[in-house]
């Protein structure tokens, strides 16, 4: 970074498990200065113990030129309440990303902000997260920005904010149907034998290797070609799978992305 660069200042409003995944990626890159507001003692105590600068209110932060918000969507009206009479946030970029809560809603209280509408996921912890970014006021400024923010807690990709709902189904509440399947083949495992730690090695590197296989056959090969590839004619894959589809497991999960998509 150029020494006269000016250090940009971000806030992380609600330092729960995204909040604190988002706060922990941005405030290891010495490009921004960060700050946390954290309404739970407990958490916030913990934070500070790791050496991050935490707030009880929204009140107490200093000047900011980006907010993030990450308050679970039925506390955003308190927080945008409390942000609307701050000097600083009609200058300020407001990201907020609480799902379901639309960029027309965050304007009513905040007329002259650029807002931003994001959804990220929890792999954003470790810096692998993918966030989805709808910003339609935004100049090529405020998106470098925000992009560059996002970045450290892995891809980005901008959308029209439409498409954000949906876009909440795959990828934002997406790690959770992995989950829910390592969840599932874990208990398969320990029924037939398998001990624990192996059990949880199997699973872990079957999902890590099967991400890693995917992006880097994105170009060349589709997600049917790479199932294809394990799915030998009379082997054991095509028995599990023809089970799942002929039980309509295609169906059930459609129907499950919709009421992740419809659900705010
Ligand atoms: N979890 C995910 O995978 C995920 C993915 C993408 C987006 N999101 C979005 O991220 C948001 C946060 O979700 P989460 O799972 O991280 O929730 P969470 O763990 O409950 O974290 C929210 C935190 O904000 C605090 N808080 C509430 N009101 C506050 C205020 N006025 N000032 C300061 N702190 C305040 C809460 O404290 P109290 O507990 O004391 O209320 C809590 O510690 C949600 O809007 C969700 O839609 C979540």
């Amino acid at each position: 970074m150029n020494k006269k660069e000016k250090k940009e200042k971000v806030a992380v409003i609600g330092c729960g498990k995204m909040g604190l995944a988002l706060l922990s990626a941005i405030s290891s890159s010495p490009e921004f200065i960060t700050s946390g507001v954290e309404k739970d003692a407990k958490r916030a105590t913990a934070l500070r113990d790791k050496g991050h600068k935490v707030f009880k209110s929204v009140k107490e932060l200093d000047e900011t030129d980006v907010y993030v918000i990450a308050v679970k969507p039925q506390d955003m009206a308190g927080v945008l309440e409390e942000l609307s009479i701050r000097q600083d946030v009609s200058e300020s970029i407001v990201a907020s990303i609480a799902a379901g809560i639309k960029i027309g809603y965050i304007r009513k209280y905040l007329k002259k902000s650029h807002i931003a509408r994001l959804m990220p996921n929890t792999p954003a912890l470790i810096g692998q997260g993918v966030t989805g970014i709808a910003f339609p006021s935004a100049g090529k400024k405020e998106k470098t920005l925000i992009e560059k923010i996002f970045r450290h807690t892995g891809e980005t990709l901008f959308i029209e904010e439409g498409l954000m709902n949906a876009l909440t189904a795959v990828s934002g509440s997406g790690p959770a149907y992995f989950f829910l399947m390592a969840e599932i083949m874990e208990k398969f495992a320990l029924e037939n034998g398998i001990e624990k730690e192996k059990a949880k090695s199997l699973i872990s590197q079957t999902v890590a290797g099967s991400g890693l296989l995917m992006k880097e056959k994105m170009s060349d090969s589709d997600f049917t070609g790479l199932r294809e590839d394990v799915t030998s004619p009379g082997g054991t894959t095509e028995a599990a799978l023809n089970h799942l589809l002929e039980n309509g497991f295609e169906k059930i999960f459609k129907e499950a992305m919709e009421k992740a998509r419809d659900k705010f």
